[in-house]
């Protein structure tokens, strides 16, 4: 069902910005991408959790090569803000080496977090590694990046839904919305 009401979560009020079809639609040109790039490359796709388990899961099903897809935890943010420090929960190991890596991550604010898996993750000798990120906020970003596929650039307003959360709510929500 589509929700085009404003919802409340904890203090703050939050209004529909990016609806499910939209969402979709653009997952469903990332995978095209992919399927056409990945060709018998067995790419492993990394979902970074918590808040990239619905991307993940949406943009998976629409992919049509051999692959694999692992998880892993890390968080950077308190409330509405990115705290600076990562914290790991379970993180990359051998079974990265010589694989093709496409990590999905649900949204790159500062760029921190990604900046740090980067680093990390070439200590384990991937073949090759690319990152998908449904959204990004472009004015926020501290670091060079190198992003092969972005979903949405977005204003640097904080948004919860589709995985996203604040606080550890929201993140139920099929659509996103955006902090008002
Ligand atoms: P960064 O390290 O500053 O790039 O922050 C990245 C992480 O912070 C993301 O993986 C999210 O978990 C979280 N984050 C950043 N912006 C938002 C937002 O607008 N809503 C919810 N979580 C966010
Ligand atoms: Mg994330």
């Amino acid at each position: 069902m589509i929700n085009f009401k404003d919802i409340e979560i904890k203090d703050l009020c939050f209004t529909p910005f990016i609806l499910r079809d939209e969402l979709l639609g653009r997952i469903q040109e990332i995978a095209i991408r992919i399927n056409d790039e990945y060709k018998d490359k067995n790419p492993l796709f990394i979902c970074v959790l918590n808040g990239s388990f619905m991307f993940a899961s949406d943009l998976m099903k629409q992919i049509d090569l051999q692959s694999e897809i692992k998880f892993i935890s890390l968080s950077s943010y308190d409330g509405v803000k990115s705290t600076g420090k990562i914290k790991e929960n379970f993180g990359f190991g051998k079974w990265v080496s010589d694989r093709h890596i496409i990590i999905l991550e649900d949204i790159i604010d500062t760029g921190n977090t990604m900046n740090y898996l980067l680093k990390n993750i070439q200590q384990w000798d991937p073949a090759s590694v690319e990152v998908a990120t449904l959204f990004l906020k472009n004015e926020c970003l501290d670091y060079d990046l190198d992003l092969k596929y972005i979903g949405f650039e977005i204003p640097n307003k904080f948004i919860v839904g589709y995985g996203l959360d604040y606080d550890g709510i929201g993140r139920n929500y099929q659509d996103v919305y955006q902090l008002k």
